[in-house]
């Protein structure tokens, strides 16, 4: 078939396939399994001629949607999943709608919103005015910026500008002890080198900073810049890097500092600016993520610097048909795309919905359940937890009492496959201090208590 404008006429007919698929996938959620283990899509060429919507609409139904995940729901405790609220959802369903460019101001209210919700964002976490930045794809694309800009910021130091002339002769030096894997490869995207960090050790047990090792590090090495990368918030341990002592350090040393929080800022919603992101406000940039503990859906995280001028001095390319008469930077200048989604407008609509309260009521509900099914793990005789509970983020294996390392191993990837084979939840695997473990992080806004008791039925049913 071809598009044509007449299209649009039968709207009514667009707006029931999406009304029915909608319906029944979210209706569905609860009783789908949460993962899909084994999908299959048949490979065949693409056709010359293409086909009539109501054979698209069966084959989205026969072959995509049954083998979609319930990524969304309340029982995907993989990685760290939020799964879009009704406002969130709404706002996306009309980002497509709109299909704004938001790439300069100029033709559309969209430059604007963005630039609100980032304040908003702000206000949220309680930073300063100081902070402002970008949305972007997601955690990946922050810690991206949060590297292009120590970057930019270390060849300023050298009189190199790194964005024109390359990194071939920066002297900069790298530290860190939990960077995420989205760290390292951000370090290599940004041609400093995904190896090329100095490892800080971590205090014994923990994924957090040995902040005295660190000055030590910091204080022998002679390179002309120096960068920290410190975790609010490690993935595996849900650990904390001691912010007001590495803020210190950074300001002696005149070094870069880049905090990835992508879900660990959130814990400020809860504690506020005394708990474990204390200091956080004296970093130089942030990394924090929308489409996890926000809850709006995927391809949305938003980077904060006080020093954004470096994405500026980074990303910004004249190109006459792009000229810009406001002498405001555009976003297009400010991070990697040129044309940008509209990806603010989820989180502008789920902040002017739910405020600051209807935030933090969610985070506050999966940090209380999350410790409810730790307790329960805590007490039984066949799990063993395996790290304090701190926040939303559990580490857990079956009871290994007198077995070897490898048999405690191939118990628990034994116990992890046969949950996600079960689907009644879908959890992902996690290792800690050398073992294989089960690690589940609850940051869904309609996880309950009653989702705590599922999960118990489960282990209590797959025990060996
Ligand atoms: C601490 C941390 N940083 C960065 C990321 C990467 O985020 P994304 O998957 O949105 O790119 C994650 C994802 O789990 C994370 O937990």
């Amino acid at each position: 078939m071809q598009p044509t404008k007449k299209d649009w006429n039968n709207l009514d007919q667009y707006l029931d396939i999406f009304n029915s698929i909608t319906e029944k996938f979210i209706t569905d959620l609860d009783s789908e399994k949460a993962g899909k283990l084994e999908t299959h899509l048949e490979q065949r060429p693409l056709s010359e001629n293409g086909i009539e919507l109501e054979q698209c609409v069966d084959e989205l139904k026969d072959n995509i949607i049954p083998q979609l995940s319930a990524a969304r729901g309340s029982r995907f405790w993989a990685f760290v999943t939020g799964g879009a609220t009704p406002i969130a959802t709404l706002a996306d369903w009309l980002v497509t709608t709109f299909d704004q460019n938001v790439h300069k101001d100029g033709d559309s209210v969209a430059t604007k919103v963005e630039r609100q919700a980032i304040r908003w964002m702000c206000e949220l976490f309680d930073l300063p005015n100081s902070f402002d930045g970008i949305m972007t794809t997601g955690g990946t694309g922050c810690n991206f910026l949060g590297a292009t800009c120590a970057r930019q910021f270390a060849g300023n130091k050298q009189g190199i500008d790194v964005a024109k002339e390359g990194v071939y002769n920066l002297d900069i030096e790298i530290f860190s002890t939990s960077p995420h894997s989205s760290m390292i490869k951000s370090l290599g995207m940004s041609g400093l080198g995904q190896k090329q960090f100095t490892l800080v050790n971590a205090i014994k047990g923990t994924e957090m900073m040995d902040v005295a090792h660190l000055e030590l590090l910091m204080g022998e090495s002679d390179a002309k810049a120096k960068v920290v990368i410190a975790s609010a918030g490690t993935v595996t341990a849900t650990d904390f890097d001691d912010l007001s002592a590495i803020t210190t350090i950074c300001k002696t040393e005149g070094a870069w500092l880049h905090v990835d929080g992508a879900f660990g800022l959130f814990e400020r919603l809860v504690n506020g600016t005394e708990g474990y992101t204390k200091d956080i406000e004296l970093a130089d940039s942030i990394t924090v993520d929308c489409h996890k503990w926000l809850n709006v859906p995927y391809d949305c995280g938003v980077f904060l610097t006080r020093h954004s001028y470096l994405l500026e001095e980074s990303f910004d390319v004249p190109a006459r048909y792009l000229a810009n008469e406001t002498g405001i930077a555009d976003f297009m200048s400010l991070g990697v795309e040129n044309s940008r989604r509209f990806r603010a407008l989820p989180v502008w609509l789920t902040l002017l919905a739910y405020g600051k309260s209807g935030v933090r009521q969610w985070v506050e509900n999966d940090i209380n359940i999350t410790k409810l099914l730790a307790d329960w793990i805590d007490k039984s005789n066949d799990f063993e937890l395996l790290y304090p509970c701190k926040l939303n983020v559990i580490l857990f294996r079956p009871n290994c009492n007198e077995l070897s390392d490898e048999e405690a191993d191939a118990k628990t990837i034994r116990l992890m496959n046969n949950i996600n084979q079960d689907g009644r939840l879908f959890i992902s695997p996690g290792h800690w201090q050398g073992q294989e473990v089960i690690r589940v992080a609850l940051s869904n806004w309609q996880t309950d208590e009653s989702d705590i008791q599922v999960a118990i039925d489960v282990l209590s049913s797959l025990k060996e």
